[in-house]
C-alpha cells in the first residue's frame, strides 16, 4: 500500500469581487498557495460585471458551489447606494444562512493607532434587523422599513458569542442595542441575551446601549472583550472597531452558519483606490488566515500570520493607507519573503 496523503487537497471557493476585490484577491491567493499548496480554488463569478450581464449579482449555480464547497474566500462586492440591485452581500448570507459576522479587533504590532492593547471581537447578527432592507414607500414622502428580530435568530447568535467566549478563552460577553427606545426589538433581543446568558455562569455577561458603546470604545476600547450586536449597529460598530486598529485595510471577517463560512474583509470595493496598485490586501489576507484555523491548518495559519506580521512591523513594507510606501504587489513580494 502506498503512504497516505493526510492532507487531502481542500477545495474553496473564490469571488475576487469588485473594484479592487480582483487586485487583493490575487495577492491573498498567490500568498496562500505559497504557503499552503494543497488548496484549490474554485472560481465563482459575483458582483457588478455580472449585474450587467444577467441582471442578478449572482446566479443560482454560484450559489449551489458556494454550499457545496462550505467554505469560501471573498472579496469585496460594490451595492450601489439609493437605488439599483439588492446587496450580494445580503443576497448570500440570507440564501446560506450564515447567520452570524465574526470581526477581531486587534491592535497589531508596528500598526500605529492612538489606542493600545485593543483586543476584543465583535460578533454581529446576520440576517435579521432592518438590514434585509424590506422597504417600501408608503407615499411620495414617506418612507417604511421593517425591523425583523426573532427569538431564535437571536439566541442562535448569543450562543455563538459565549461559545466562541469560551473556546477562546475570553471572560465577558456585552449585548449592545438600543432597548431603551426600541423596547420591543430591540428588547426581544437583550432578553434572548439574557436567556443564553443563564447557560454560561463562568463568563461575565452585561448589556450596554449602542450610543455610550460607541463613546466607550473611543475612550477606553481596552474595557471590551466579546461584543454582540445585532446587523445593523455590528455593521456601523464594526468599522469603528477598524478605525481604532488601524482601519478598513486590516479589519477581518468571517460570515458563518451552520452549514458553511465564507471569510472576507470588513472594507468595500474601494472605488477610489480601485485599479490604481494601491490596495492593502492585509485585511482580506487576515480572513484568510481565519478561514485557516476553522479548516484546522494550524501550522499554515500560523506560518502566514507570522509572515504577515513581521511585514506589518517593518516600516519599510507597509502599504500607504498604514504610512508606507508600498502598493500592493510590492508588499505582497515583501510578505512572501518573509513566509
Ligand atoms: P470602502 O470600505 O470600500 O472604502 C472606505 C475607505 O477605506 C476608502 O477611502 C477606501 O479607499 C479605504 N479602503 C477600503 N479598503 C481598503 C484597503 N484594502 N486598502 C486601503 N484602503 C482601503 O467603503 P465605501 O466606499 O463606503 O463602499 C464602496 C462599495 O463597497 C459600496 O458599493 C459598498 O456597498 C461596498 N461594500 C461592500 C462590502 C462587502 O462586499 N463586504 C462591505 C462594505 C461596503
Amino acid at each position: 500500500m502506498g503512504s497516505v496523503n493526510l492532507k487531502a487537497m481542500q477545495k474553496i471557493a473564490l469571488i475576487r469581487g469588485d473594484g479592487i476585490g480582483p487586485e487583493i484577491s490575487d495577492a491573498v491567493t498567490e500568498i496562500l498557495n505559497t504557503a499552503c499548496p494543497q488548496l484549490e480554488w474554485v472560481p465563482v463569478e459575483a458582483g457588478l460585471g455580472l449585474i450587467e450581464k444577467i441582471g442578478k449579482g449572482i446566479t443560482d449555480e454560484g450559489i449551489k458551489t458556494l454550499a457545496e464547497t462550505r467554505i469560501s474566500l471573498k472579496g469585496p462586492t460594490t451595492t450601489p447606494v439609493g437605488g439599483g440591485h439588492r446587496s450580494i452581500n445580503v443576497t448570500i448570507r440570507k440564501t446560506l444562512d450564515l447567520f452570524v459576522n465574526v470581526r477581531p479587533v486587534r491592535s497589531i504590532p508596528g500598526v500605529e493607532t492612538p489606542f493600545k492593547n485593543v483586543d476584543m471581537v465583535i460578533v454581529r447578527e446576520n440576517i435579521e434587523d432592518t438590514y434585509g432592507g424590506v422597504e417600501h414607500r408608503q407615499s411620495e414622502d414617506l418612507a417604511q422599513c421593517l425591523r425583523f428580530i426573532t427569538r431564535s435568530g437571536s439566541i442562535r447568535c448569543h450562543r455563538y458569542a459565549f461559545e466562541m467566549a469560551r473556546r477562546e478563552k475570553r471572560k465577558r460577553v456585552t449585548c449592545v442595542h438600543k432597548a431603551n427606545i426600541m423596547k420591543i426589538t430591540d428588547g426581544l433581543w437583550l432578553d434572548a441575551f439574557r436567556e443564553v446568558a443563564k447557560g454560561y455562569p463562568d463568563i461575565q455577561a452585561d448589556d450596554i446601549i449602542v450610543d455610550n458603546c460607541c463613546m466607550q470604545m473611543v475612550s477606553k476600547p481596552q474595557q471590551f472583550d466579546v461584543l454582540v450586536l445585532p446587523n445593523l449597529f455590528g455593521d456601523i460598530v464594526s468599522d469603528l472597531g477598524a478605525g481604532l486598529v488601524g482601519g478598513l485595510g486590516v479589519a477581518s471577517g468571517a460570515n458563518i452558519g451552520t452549514s458553511g463560512a465564507i471569510f472576507e474583509p470588513v472594507h468595500g470595493s474601494a472605488p477610489d483606490i480601485a485599479g490604481k496598485g494601491l490596495a492593502n490586501p492585509t485585511a482580506m489576507l487576515f480572513s484568510a488566515i481565519s478561514m485557516l484555523r476553522h479548516l484546522a491548518r494550524i501550522d499554515e495559519a500560523n506560518r502566514v500570520e507570522r509572515a504577515l506580521l513581521a511585514t506589518l512591523g517593518n516600516p519599510a513594507t507597509r502599504t500607504k493607507d498604514l504610512g508606507g510606501t508600498l502598493g500592493t504587489q510590492d508588499f505582497k513580494r515583501a510578505l512572501i519573503a518573509n513566509l
